[in-house]
């Protein structure tokens, strides 16, 4: 459908006075993962935050065509989960309270549903047989894969209504070994081809241009290039955006863009 996906136009957020994003525009499909990347500091937390309607901001931002604005908490809560890009838990929740905190709306919250899904999102992350144990006694890893259990089982089926769910995922796999980190995008991947969309800001250039159908560059609070990774990733592009020089060449096999930092050379 033409309308499934979300779409911010002219985007500006200001905060304590300064002008954070301006003028940001981006559509992120169902069925595709988009990723943000940038460097620290260049807008990508609070243009997602902006997207998913917790901070206020100028512009438009459409969710499947509806104004997000208009759309009330829970409806927003059943359609888009938020992972932050570091969540704080000051009291002593076990993991499985916090995966239920997911479950608190929408239509997965009856008690059956809430034990399968949180089972579910569990293995998921690969953390069976964790729901017992206390979350601030995790490594930073596992929290992390907790908070994305948590999202996940927020907006369970990729699908609602016949109408796409987004999962917006703030450096979801930062804190994460290779292993995991793969686990995570594979994930994202699969909750895409059940028809839901990804949005997810990432730091790792080459995951990006293995995982991402559709990348958003930013600079300075602006999109500086957006496309498919095989497109927008070129060594210009690169240096444009992180202000270093790279050297971006196709992996072989796949003909997938592949990031080597030019001072890294032997
Ligand atoms: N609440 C705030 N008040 C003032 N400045 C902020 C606030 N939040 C973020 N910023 C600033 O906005 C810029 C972009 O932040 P952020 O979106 O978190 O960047 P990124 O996620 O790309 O690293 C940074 O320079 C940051 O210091
Ligand atoms: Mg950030």
């Amino acid at each position: 459908m033409e309308n499934h996906m979300i779409r911010a136009s002219n985007l500006t957020v200001r905060l304590s006075g300064k002008t954070i994003v301006q003028g940001v525009s981006l559509e992120a499909r169902a069925g595709q993962i988009t990723a943000i990347v940038g460097p620290n500091g260049s807008g990508k937390t609070t243009t997602l935050k902006a997207v998913a309607g917790e901070i206020a901001s100028e512009g438009a931002i459409t969710l499947n065509g509806r104004d997000i604005r208009a759309l009330e908490p829970w409806q927003l809560a059943v359609r888009r989960a938020v992972l932050p890009q570091a969540a704080v838990v000051a009291f002593p929740f076990t993991v499985r309270e916090i995966v239920r905190l997911g479950l608190s709306v929408g239509p997965n919250r009856h008690a059956e549903r809430v034990e399968t899904i949180t089972s579910a999102a569990l293995a998921a992350v690969d953390l069976a047989g964790f729901a017992g144990r206390f979350y601030q006694e995790l490594s930073g890893g596992e929290q992390q894969r907790v908070q994305l259990a948590r999202v996940l089982s927020q907006i369970w089926e990729p699908v609602l209504d016949g109408e796409p769910c987004f999962l917006l995922l703030d450096e979801p796999v930062s804190a994460l070994d290779i292993r995991h980190q793969l686990a995570v995008m594979r994930l994202a991947k699969r909750y895409c081809e059940g028809g839901g969309g990804v949005i997810a800001v990432l730091h790792d250039l080459n995951l990006t241009a293995l995982f991402a159908d559709h990348m958003v560059m930013m600079r300075g609070g602006r999109v500086v290039e957006a496309g498919p990774p095989v497109s927008v990733m070129t060594d210009d592009a690169m240096e444009a955006v992180f202000g270093c020089r790279m050297c971006v060449n196709g992996v072989p096999s796949h003909g997938i863009p592949f990031v080597l930092p030019q001072t890294a050379r032997v």
